[in-house]
């Protein structure tokens, strides 16, 4: 069994240092490896990289991240994600990692993702150059997802994202924003390879649970909506939820 600690949307700045250090010291206890699904600072400023790196850091575990869209608003996204790497963080955008855990192999393929919306309800690449721009960076990096997805050779996969693959775990935001908050694109990826678990965020009023038209179980880790430093899911187990522990 390997046990995932994720959560998202962190937003870490020097107001909030502390804040989630006394569960994080508690780690190794319950988790093998904590997944951090984006978000993890407010502007993406380098000083809050710092802060991050320093609230992150040193758990005992490895620590594997995704940036979000708040870490790109500075235009600072490869300081931030040099800073996260610098202190020990698996930084991943379009490609993937295999971490030895418990005599498993855990592969995690990650990238930010993007909107654009999904069936029924989705943007279409056509029409004006700033359109087809729109949906072709989704695409781009739906397709470096999903091959980095199909690249690892492990015991078990797991898709990190930001942005949302499926609409279900965004209920709860109003319904004219689900095209900003995720694509459809990123869920046809994550069912293009054997994923047994697919983590985002971004959506801090949608719901944790939902599910790949692959049948891929989708957990939305937004801090607001698990409402605890982070949530612990199972991989080669009967139960992905069963490792739920209140921290
Ligand atoms: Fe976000």
């Amino acid at each position: 069994m390997i046990r995932i600690a994720a959560v998202g949307d962190v937003h870490v700045d020097k107001d909030v240092l502390g804040r989630y250090r006394p569960a994080l010291e508690r780690l190794p206890d319950v988790a093998d490896v904590l997944l951090v699904a984006g978000d993890l600072t407010r502007h993406g400023t380098v000083e809050e990289a710092k802060c991050m790196a320093t609230e992150f850091g040193e758990l005992g575990v490895p620590v594997v991240v995704v940036l979000g869209n708040h870490d790109h608003q500075s235009d600072q996204q490869e300081d931030v994600a040099r800073v996260l790497a610098d202190s020990g963080m698996t930084v991943l955008e379009g490609d993937g990692t295999v971490l030895e855990l418990n005599g498993h192999r855990l592969g995690i393929a990650g990238a930010k993702g993007f909107g654009g919306g999904f069936a029924g309800a989705c943007a279409s690449s056509f029409g004006e150059r700033e359109m087809k721009n729109f949906v072709g960076t989704t695409e781009a990096i739906a397709e470096k997802l999903g091959a980095a997805l199909r690249g690892l050779e492990c015991d078990a996969l797991v898709a990190l994202t930001h942005y949302a693959p499926v609409p279900e775990t965004l209920v709860g935001e109003p319904l004219e924003i689900y095209p900003f908050l995720g694509s459809y694109l990123l869920g046809q990826a994550i069912d293009s390879a054997p994923t047994a678990l697919a983590l985002h965020g971004h959506a801090h009023h949608g719901a944790e649970r939902g599910r790949t038209p692959g049948g891929v179980p989708v957990r939305n880790v937004a801090h607001p909506v698990i409402k605890q430093a982070y949530n612990v899911y199972q991989l080669l187990s009967d139960n992905v939820d069963a490792g739920l522990v209140a921290v």
